[in-house]
């Protein structure tokens, strides 16, 4: 597990978007986030889970969220501009964004695959992440120190039988990411990252891995460390790299 001790005001007065905020590692990273002073975006698809977490993150009395529905599949380029005018007006700049969102699709074999499913994968794994880094970048380069993650997979670093239009969206994404870190360094305070989970305890590895015992796989709040460290000051030298949640740095899992 990838060791880091948050201080509890790490994220104060930092404003972070969280993409799939409503369930799963989102929701927890989302929660995490506030819990360590940032107000947070929670962007998702079901507005009735993001509401949930923007009431538990206003009982625990931490900063006030903002709750931005948006479905990532259907979304077009005037939406991404519209989010971004929205918080330009509300807050002026970003600190941070967790692109998180993702879509499984189908488990099967390339020669079997659909092609549908592969077009709605990639839409939401890939294309909506770089539309909405695209649009937020003006806002990220409008403060002192950003970071842009993006979640990846161990699936995105070695191909898998089965694995489809999932693995490849996770390859690309180290693609984007690479591309992009390359591009502000030396020329913006923004640093780009991507960041694999591991196996963790949601509905998506539920979905993949149906018949694992549910305490095969870490839960959610146990890979926390990681998301604070790429979030907060302490990440600022790192730029360009691939981070895994349950691996310390140079070791593998
Ligand atoms: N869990 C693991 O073991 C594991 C391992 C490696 C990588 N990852 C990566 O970690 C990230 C989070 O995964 P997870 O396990 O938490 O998955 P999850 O439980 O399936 O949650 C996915 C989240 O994405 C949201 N989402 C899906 N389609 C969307 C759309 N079209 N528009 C907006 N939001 C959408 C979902 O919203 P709804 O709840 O409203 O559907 C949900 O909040 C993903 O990038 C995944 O690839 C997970």
């Amino acid at each position: 597990m990838f060791k880091y001790d948050a201080p509890a005001d790490l994220l104060q007065n930092k404003v972070v978007l969280v993409t799939g905020a409503g369930s799963g590692i989102g929701r927890t990273a989302a929660l995490t986030y506030a819990r360590h002073g940032a107000t947070v975006i929670l962007l998702g698809r079901t507005t009735s889970k993001l509401e949930a977490v923007y009431d538990e993150i206003e009982e625990n009395g931490w900063p006030q969220a903002a709750i931005y529905p948006m479905n990532l599949e259907g979304a077009s380029e005037q939406d991404y501009a519209n989010l971004a005018a929205t918080l330009e007006q509300e807050f002026g700049h970003l600190d941070g964004l967790l692109n998180n969102a993702a879509l499984l699709g189908e488990l099967k074999p390339v020669a079997q695959y659909d092609a549908e499913t592969w077009r709605r994968v990639m839409q939401v794994n890939l294309t909506a992440p770089f539309l909405l880094t695209r649009e937020l970048l003006p806002l990220l380069r409008n403060t002192e120190q950003a970071s842009v993650i993006f979640t990846s997979s161990t699936v995105g670093h070695e191909g898998r039988a089965n694995w489809g239009a999932y693995s490849v969206s996770k390859f690309a994404t180290e693609g984007l990411m690479q591309t992009m870190a390359d591009e502000e360094d030396g020329i913006s305070h923004v640093r780009v990252n991507s960041l694999n989970p591991g196996a963790t305890r949601t509905t998506m590895r539920a979905t993949a891995f149906p018949a694992e015992a549910p305490d095969a796989s870490a839960n959610p709040e146990d890979i926390m460390p990681l998301y604070l460290y790429l979030m907060g000051k302490d990440s600022l030298d790192a730029n360009g790299r691939a981070f895994h949640a349950q691996r310390q740095p140079g070791k593998s899992q």
